[in-house]
């Protein structure tokens, strides 16, 4: 069975996530700075599952177990978390969930000088870590309740095709359609339209504003 590590999985987007892959039957762990912080985490999201599916332990051991890692950390911790577990992802498939919004007007794209936060992370890790750019820009508000019909896509970028694959099936485990969206330089829009979505956000009143493909044939 497939091993996922999610970095930061303490927080909103990384439980969103885990506990949708749980459901799905995949063997998550949480990861945090501090273990017990893990642990209750993922007591929490156990009760919510009714079974015990997940567990938690520091960010740098759920790495070191897992087959793919997914980093779910605000911009101000992505290099150094990326940095904490470089030598234990080496290899793996990399999802890097990041969007670098500037907290002093998170509605304005500002990419960092690497052109985006997976870019970074691909430069930071080395070329052998299969940086793949995913869920951006899904809300977790979409993703905290396991009856709620998520209708916005997920637009996959990065180098590795193989990776690319394997985190469109987790989008679709999860119950999300995901796309091919190409190579990792395209993560700097893609990381650019959650301020897009944040600006819609704050001028509709709502949560979750959300992208889907049109155009062909839906899966
Ligand atoms: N929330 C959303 O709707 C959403 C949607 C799409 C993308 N994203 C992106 O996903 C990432 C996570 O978002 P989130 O809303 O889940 O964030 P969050 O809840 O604020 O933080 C996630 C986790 O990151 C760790 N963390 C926080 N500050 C840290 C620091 N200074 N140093 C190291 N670790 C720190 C914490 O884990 P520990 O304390 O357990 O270590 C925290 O539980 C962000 O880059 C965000 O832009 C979020």
């Amino acid at each position: 069975m497939i091993k996922i590590a999610v970095l930061g999985g303490t927080g909103k987007e990384g439980s969103g996530l885990a506990l949708r892959w749980a459901a799905a039957g995949y063997d998550v762990t949480l990861g945090s700075r501090e273990l017990e912080k893990a642990q209750r985490a993922a007591a929490e999201l156990n009760a919510a599952l009714g079974k015990d599916m997940t567990r938690g332990t520091t960010n740098r051991d759920a790495a070191a177990q897992a087959d793919i890692i997914v980093m779910t950390v605000p911009y101000a911790a992505h290099a150094a978390t990326a940095e904490s577990v470089k030598d234990v992802v080496q290899g793996k498939v990399f999802v890097d969930v990041t969007v670098p919004l500037d907290p002093a007007n998170v509605r304005r794209v500002k990419m960092p000088p690497a052109g985006s936060a997976a870019m970074e992370a691909q430069q930071l890790l080395g070329e052998a870590v299969r940086v793949v750019a995913a869920f951006q820009n899904i809300s977790a508000e979409h993703l905290k309740s396991l009856d709620h019909e998520i209708e916005c896509d997920v637009l996959v970028c990065g180098n590795d095709k193989d990776a690319k694959q394997q985190v469109i099936e987790l989008a679709r485990a999860a119950r999300m359609t995901a796309w091919d969206a190409g190579p990792i330089e395209n993560a700097m829009v893609v990381e650019g339209l959650t301020s897009v979505l944040i600006n819609l956000n704050i001028k509709h009143k709502v949560k979750a504003a959300g992208l889907r493909i049109t155009g062909f044939l839906r899966p």
